[in-house]
C-alpha cells in the first residue's frame, strides 16, 4: 500500500485513528528519587576467544520487595558489558533460555549478515548458536538485542539489551576515565509503564507509535543515584528506551564534553550544554565533577528538566586527568563528498502506516543491494504529513556510516564521527556514506522498536 498519494484529510483521519494526536503528548517522566544506587552491569571478557551470552527469564526487585517477571542476557534482567579488543577474533556463544524465539542482533557492529542476528537468525527455545567474528573497528560503545520479528518490542521492553565496548589501541592510551565503574560509567536509559501489581505488561501499554513509559529505569535501576569521586568522569549514554528522546543536560547548566556518537570517538572533545539521543543512538561525555564540593547538588536532567540522574560526590580526588585534544582522524573525504547518490529512501507515516519507500517489511523481499567495500551515498527523506510528522530514528545493520549532510548543510560537530543511527526530523533530507565490509543480508529501519516492527524496515543484500 502506497500512501504518499491520499489527501490531507484522509491523512488526518488516518492519525486520529493511529492515536497520533495523543501520542505527541508525551507521557511526562517521573524524577528519580535517588533512592537507589545505580546498578552497574558485569563486565565480561573473551575466556580463550569465547564469550557466553544466555538469553534468560527470571525475576527481579526492581521495587523493594515486589518480583517482576524480566528477561535479561546471563542474568534476569538487562545484560552485562562485553569488552572486546580490536584485531581480536571472538565467538560469541550464545544460547536462547527463554520459552519464545529470540535472535541475537549486534547493535553497530562491522559483522558479517549471517552473524548479525537479524530476524533471519532466529533460535527457537533451547537453542545455541557460535558466532564467530574478528573485531575490525575502532573503540566504540555499542550494544546487543534481540531482533525476532514481532516480538522485537516486547523483548527489548523485557529487559533484553547490553552493551558492548570495543577498546583499541588508541583507546588505551587516551588520556581518559577509563577505570570500569569507578570513572567510566555504562548508562542504559529506559523509560517503562508498569502495572499496578509492577509489572511489566507490554501488549497492554503498546503504543504503535512508539511505548513510553513515566518510569525511569537507569541500568535497570529505578529511582537511581550514581556516587562518583570529585574528578572527570566518562559517562557512556546509551538511549536504550523504545521510543522516547532524551536529552540531557546537567542541573547547573554547566557544559560537559562529548568525546564519542555511535562508533568512536569525534576528532576532539565538543563542549556542549545538551544532547539529544533518539532511541538506538549512544554518546560519551565528560563531566568534570571536580569543580564542584561534595554538598553540591548536580544532576543529569532530561529536557524539560525531569530528574534523571542524580550523582553524589564522593572523595576528594588529588590528581587532576588532562583529557586528550586529539582523539580520532575521522573525516568525510572529498571523493565521498563528490558521489552522486546512489540509494533513496524515503521514510513515511505513523502509527500502523509506517513504509519505506511506500513498502513495508517483507522478510522474503530483498530492496538493495550493494557491493562488499563500496561507499555508496544513501539519501534518506523523512517525508511530513499532514500533521507535520515524526521524528524517525534511522539505523542500518552491520556498519558505520558517516553523515555527510543535513538539508544539504555539513552536519553538526557531535554528528561528524562515525554513526548506526541518526535522528531524522520530519521535512529533513541526510545523505550517508554507507560501506559495508563484510557480506550478508542486513536490516535498516526505524528504530522507534513499534515502526519496526510495523514495517518500517527494509533488507540489504551485500554482495
Ligand atoms: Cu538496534 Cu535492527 O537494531
Ligand atoms: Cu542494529
Ligand atoms: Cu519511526
Amino acid at each position: 500500500m502506497d500512501h504518499s498519494n491520499m489527501t490531507d484529510e484522509e491523512m488526518e483521519e488516518m492519525n486520529m485513528e493511529n492515536g497520533h494526536a495523543s501520542h505527541t503528548n508525551l507521557v511526562a517522566l517521573n524524577n528519580s528519587t535517588g533512592e537507589n544506587e545505580l546498578a552497574i552491569p558485569q563486565l565480561i571478557e573473551p575466556k580463550d576467544g569465547v564469550v557466553t551470552i544466555n538469553a534468560q527469564q527470571g525475576t527481579t526487585e526492581i521495587f523493594k520487595g515486589v518480583q517482576s517477571q524480566t528477561f535479561g542476557y546471563n542474568g534476569s534482567f538487562l545484560g552485562p558489558v562485553i569488552r572486546v579488543n580490536e584485531g581480536e577474533t571472538v565467538i560469541f556463544r550464545t544460547k536462547n533460555e527463554l520459552a519464545e524465539p529470540t535472535t541475537f542482533h549486534w547493535h553497530g557492529v562491522d559483522i558479517s549478515g549471517e552473524g548479525d542476528g537479524g530476524p533471519h537468525q532466529l533460535l527457537g527455545p533451547g537453542a545455541m548458536e557460535d558466532v564467530k567474528f574478528t573485531v575490525r573497528q575502532g573503540a566504540s560503545t555499542l550494544w546487543f538485542h534481540p531482533h525476532p520479528e514481532g516480538s522485537t518490542a516486547e523483548q527489548v521492553y523485557k529487559g533484553l539489551a547490553g552493551l558492548i565496548y570495543v577498546e583499541d589501541n588508541n583507546s588505551k592510551n587516551l588520556n581518559l576515565p577509563k577505570e570500569y565503574g569507578v570513572n567510566d560509567f555504562p548508562l542504559v536509559f529506559q523509560d517503562r509503564e508498569f502495572t499496578v501489581e509492577k509489572q511489566f505488561d507490554y501488549q497492554a501499554v503498546r503504543n504503535d507509535d512508539g511505548t513510553i513509559g513515566d518510569t525511569l529505569l537507569v541500568n535497570g535501576t529505578i529511582n537511581p543515584k550514581l556516587t562518583i569521586g570529585k574528578e572527570k568522569v566518562r559517562l557512556r549514554l546509551l538511549n536504550g528506551a523504545n521510543a522516547r528522546n532524551y536529552t540531557f543536560k546537567l542541573n547547573t547548566g554547566d557544559k560537559f564534553q562529548q568525546i564519542a556518537s555511535d562508533g568512536g570517538f569525534l576528532n576532539s572533545p565538543i563542549e556542549m550544554s545538551k544532547i539529544t539521543l533518539a532511541p538506538g543512538e549512544r554518546a560519551e561525555i565528560i563531566v568534570d565533577f571536580s569543580k564542584y564540593d561534595t554538598e553540591s547538588d548536580i544532576a543529569l536532567l532530561n529536557e524539560d528538566d525531569a530528574i534523571l540522574l542524580p550523582f553524589i560526590i564522593d572523595e576528594q580526588k588529588t590528581n587532576p586527568l588532562q583529557i586528550s585534544t586529539s582523539l580520532n582522524d575521522f573525516a568525510v573525504t572529498d571523493k565521498e563528498r563528490n558521489l552522486s547518490v546512489t540509494k533513496k529512501l524515503e521514510l513515511f507515516g505513523m502509527g500502523k502506516m509506517v513504509y519505506i519507500n511506500g513498502k513495508q517489511f517483507d522478510m522474503n523481499r530483498i530492496d538493495f543491494s550493494q557491493k562488499q567495500g563500496d561507499t555508496e551515498i544513501w539519501e534518506i527523506y523523512n517525508k511530513p504529513d499532514a500533521m507535520g510528522g515524526m521524528i524517525h530514528p534511522f539505523h542500518i545493520h552491520g556498519t558505520q556510516f558517516k553523515v555527510v549532510s543535513i538539508d544539504g548543510n555539513e552536519p553538526p560537530v557531535n554528528l561528524q564521527g562515525w554513526k548506526d543511527t541518526i535522528s531524522i526530523e520530519a521535512g529533513q533530507t541526510v545523505k550517508l556514506a554507507v560501506k559495508f565490509n563484510n557480506k550478508g543480508i542486513y536490516m535498516f529501519h526505524c528504530h522507534i522498536l513499534e515502526h519496526e516492527e510495523n514495517g518500517m524496515m527494509g533488507q540489504v543484500e551485500v554482495i
